[in-house]
């Protein structure tokens, strides 16, 4: 099934932060390339000729339209801020050593076989399919500090049919970096960062040529963290990303470690000197940020950086909870990721449980021995599973500033169907817990892979389980 023109059907989103939005028997059309033209609602005038005038078309054109059965329905596809995908075949394991340690023992050897350009083709387009598979359609990747790897990864998603924004990571201090796996020096770090700049823009024009409806890779300016780069580099990258107005990924905040890192080269935050160097702006996401002060949090909101939230990844790395509700109050643009492979999971919806979870326990505190009164963070931090999807979905939307993340007019088809009473992914109320937020959290908390049948891209089957 390609090049869908209409869906009939149930579709839940978050078009707003806090609620949701259930669209029951929704008729949902599409214009040539992809993006919603048209939703139109029973309650709506025109509903059943519009239902019957899109029954009738995709009766002539086989595979442009769908209706989908009761028991499905439609959720948008999720955008996931923060994945390294070198570290795919280390997911699940080695997550017993603090980051440094971590990092310098076990992930930097594995990111150097990025360096065979075949390898780094075949994680990437592993990684893509998965990722897609677990209902996320758009990723923000980091690949290695290859040139050659990171573009290949870049080529995979395209491959792949999945909207992806791709780094070539910069780690160029050699006092902070194995001499097997860093940048040759600060000039070559930023030549390479140009290039790849360049050769993704090229790609993506490439393939709007040649694929139907492509869904877009893009490029981003992809300093590691403060620790492995030189002042240097970072002063380049700054000025590189302010000349293209280019995506920029990074770490910040992220643990003790870091932090204390950041305050001793530089007497003040990493999210301070990020700033310095002109990281913090519009289109830059920057991964953990758990140990935000109040005027990091403020330099977040001017400055109109996006915070993405790792759950999993912050449970192994980060010594602490990330404030997610007091980041949204300050106005900061937050979204959802899933970190692989300092988080072990590829789905965003094991994130999603992950964060109202988190959410919860730094709200109560954990420790049973400290006094209730102040064992928690002291104000009110938990999020529901509803902000969670908005994180999930909009929230990342709005980070890359990309037409993704709900069902409303004007943005990409991205969904995913999931089908809630598959055999082996049940999701039954037995008809009592029916109510839609009730539909909703259930699928939010319990559904699997296979709960998830079928994945669009800008209205282009990219996976179709029932299929296979
Ligand atoms: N900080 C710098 N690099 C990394 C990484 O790969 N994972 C995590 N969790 N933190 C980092
Ligand atoms: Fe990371």
């Amino acid at each position: 099934m390609s090049n869908l023109n209409a869906v009939l059907g149930s579709f839940f989103h978050t078009p707003a932060y806090g609620g949701f939005e259930l669209l029951e028997r929704a008729l949902i059309e599409l214009d040539g390339r992809g993006f919603i033209e048209r939703v139109t609602l029973p309650s709506d005038e025109g509903y059943d000729a519009h239902v019957i005038a899109a029954r009738e078309a995709g009766a002539r054109e086989p595979g442009t339209f769908m209706e989908l059965g009761s028991d499905e329905c439609g959720l948008p596809g999720f955008v996931d801020l923060h994945v390294h995908a070198p570290q795919w075949p280390q997911a699940g394991v080695a997550l017993d050593e603090p980051l440094d340690v971590w990092l310098d023992q076990r992930t930097f050897p594995l990111e150097a076989r990025f360096a065979d350009p075949a390898f780094a083709h075949a994680v990437g387009l592993d990684l893509a399919r998965t990722l897609l598979s677990r209902g996320t359609t758009t990723c923000l990747y980091f690949g290695s500090a290859h040139l050659e790897g990171s573009f290949e990864l870049a080529r995979a998603c395209t491959e792949a049919g999945q909207r992806a924004v791709v780094g070539k990571v910069v780690m160029d201090d050699p006092e902070a970096n194995h001499d097997f796996y860093r940048d040759a020096s600060p000039a070559s770090a930023l030549a390479d960062t140009e290039e790849f700049l360049g050769r993704v823009e090229h790609l993506d024009a490439d393939c709007r040529r040649t694929v139907e409806r492509f869904p877009g890779v893009f490029a981003a300016v992809t300093p590691r963290f403060i620790p492995s780069c030189t002042d240097e580099a970072l002063a380049g990258l700054g000025q590189i990303v302010a000349a293209h107005d280019a995506y920029v990924q990074s770490h910040c905040n992220e643990g003790e470690w870091e932090h204390g890192v950041a305050v001793a080269r530089y007497g003040k935050t990493d999210a301070e000197a990020l700033a310095d160097f002109g990281l913090l702006r519009p289109k830059a996401v920057m991964a953990h940020c758990t140990f935000m002060n109040e005027s990091d949090t403020a330099l977040f909101a001017q400055t109109g950086t996006t915070v993405a939230h790792c759950p999993i990844s912050n449970a192994y790395f980060a010594d602490s909870a990330c404030p997610v509700r007091r980041i949204h109050e300050a106005g900061v643009k937050i979204g959802l990721a899933t970190d692989i492979s300092g988080g072990f999971s590829p789905s965003l919806y094991e994130n999603i449980r992950m964060a109202v979870m988190a959410s919860r326990m730094l709200e109560s505190g954990v420790d049973a021995l400290v006094p209730c009164s102040s064992r928690g963070a002291g104000r009110l931090s938990r999020i529901s599973v509803a902000e969670a999807l908005y994180l999930a979905t909009k929230g990342g939307a709005e980070a890359l500033e990309l037409p993704v993340g709900s069902f409303e007019v004007g943005r990409a088809f991205d969904v995913q169907i999931l089908d809630t009473r598959h055999p082996y992914a049940d999701l039954t109320g037995f008809g009592i817990f029916d109510a839609p937020a009730d539909r909703l959290a259930r699928i939010l908390y319990l559904a699997t892979p296979d709960s998830i049948r079928k994945v669009f891209v800008q209205g282009r089957c990219v996976i179709d389980r029932d299929a296979l």
